[in-house]
């Protein structure tokens, strides 16, 4: 039987439940599947952090190159410095491993409530490919006169040739495998941030050669946001840095039904890929047994999906669209009407039994 060695970080505050949920129906895609897991469990995050002083140690990085993927809850703590985490876990995950894509798809599923009027499942279905090892994420710059009057912080924006080209091209490539509109717009600001978004521009037209059937399309970030909100139903596929795509990914989730469903990839399509929710840790709402597990089992859809394992892929997002349409109709109002444990009982429970409706 083929088995998968997948690193599983639960991490901080609500992270722990929803992974405890997305694993709960990653083995049950597993015994429908006739696959097997082999889970190693790390325990990164605040708790390891506030006891030891250690975020994320070079040894565990090494250990997660020999995983076939990785599966994170969430990252943060209010005990904890902004920033000590975020970096030190997070943000070193995907630098040390160089997972240069971040996959998230905005998919309205049937009978989730969106804020967005008038607007259905039919019309919000896209995947925003963030670029997700440069840009200002890089922390390339400094502060000088920290504190007095003539302080002064540089935070660059790092953007390389081959960073783009290789974003680019996976999001052609995707553009082309996805097979809907066909078309690829780049979210960018090409009439103020010219340096950067000139090469960008430039790399998105000369790549583009290559994919001829792929519509090429262009928004500035500002505007991409006002078409999300208004005109969701002419994205395809998105391409964008780093920065623009944190933001415009969290405008994504919301139209999508919220943090408690979107999920994202982190890929290196030539090494090993980690896969999350994208909603926070929630600290809140910590052990109340209350936060939807749904972002998490489709994370852990995208992890099946990226292993090559489809049809337990599609399984899951069958078993997640039957609960939402027969179980959740409170998610209409923001609330689930269910525990996070029974959510994930439930969608796990059709994985092994699918629905045939
Ligand atoms: C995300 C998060 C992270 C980011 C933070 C926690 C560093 O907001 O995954 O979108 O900015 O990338
Ligand atoms: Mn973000």
């Amino acid at each position: 039987m083929k088995t998968y060695k997948i690193a599983v970080i639960p991490g901080d505050g609500t992270g722990p439940e929803v992974v405890r949920e997305g694993i709960k129906v990653l083995k049950s895609a597993a015994q429908a599947k006739n696959f097997a897991l082999d889970l190693q469990y790390y325990d990164f995050g605040a708790e390891h952090y506030l006891k030891t002083g250690e975020t994320l140690p070079d040894s565990a990085i090494e250990e997660f190159k020999e995983m076939d993927a990785i599966y994170l809850g969430a990252i943060g703590d209010p005990r904890v410095k902004p920033g000590i985490l975020e970096k030190g876990i997070l943000l070193k995950l995907r630098f040390s491993l160089d997972l240069y894509i971040n996959l998230r798809p905005v998919k309205l599923y049937p009978g989730v409530w969106t804020p967005i009027k008038d607007k259905g499942a039919e019309d919000i279905d896209f995947v925003v490919v963030r670029e997700n090892t440069e840009s200002l994420y890089v922390g390339v710059g400094g502060t000088f006169k920290t504190g007095t009057p003539d302080e002064i912080a540089l935070q660059e924006m790092v953007v390389t040739r081959k960073g783009v080209e290789r974003c680019i091209r996976y999001a052609y490539e995707f553009a082309r495998k996805r097979n809907r509109k066909k078309k690829l717009t780049l979210c960018g600001k090409t009439n103020v941030l010219t340096h950067a978004w000139g090469l960008w521009e430039r790399v998105f037209h000369e790549v583009g050669e290559e994919y001829p059937d792929i519509e090429q399309d262009y928004a500035h970030v500002d505007a991409t946001c006002m078409w999300m909100v208004k005109n969701p139903e002419f994205f395809d596929v998105i391409v964008t840095d780093n920065m623009f795509g944190d933001i415009i990914t969290d405008l994504g989730a919301m139209i999508q039904g919220g943090m408690g469903i979107a999920a994202g990839g982190n890929l290196n399509p030539e090494g090993v890929s980690m896969f999350e929710p994208i909603g926070g840790s929630a600290p809140k709402y910590t052990g109340k047994n209350v936060i939807n597990p749904l972002a998490a089992i489709s994370a852990g859809m995208m992890l099946l999906e990226f292993l090559g394992e489809e049809e337990a892929g599609k399984l899951v997002e069958n078993a997640i669209m039957k609960v939402i349409r027969d179980h959740l109709d409170s998610l209409s109002a923001g609330r689930m009407g269910h525990s996070t444990t029974e959510v994930g009982d439930l969608v796990s429970g059709y994985v092994l039994n699918p629905p045939t409706d």
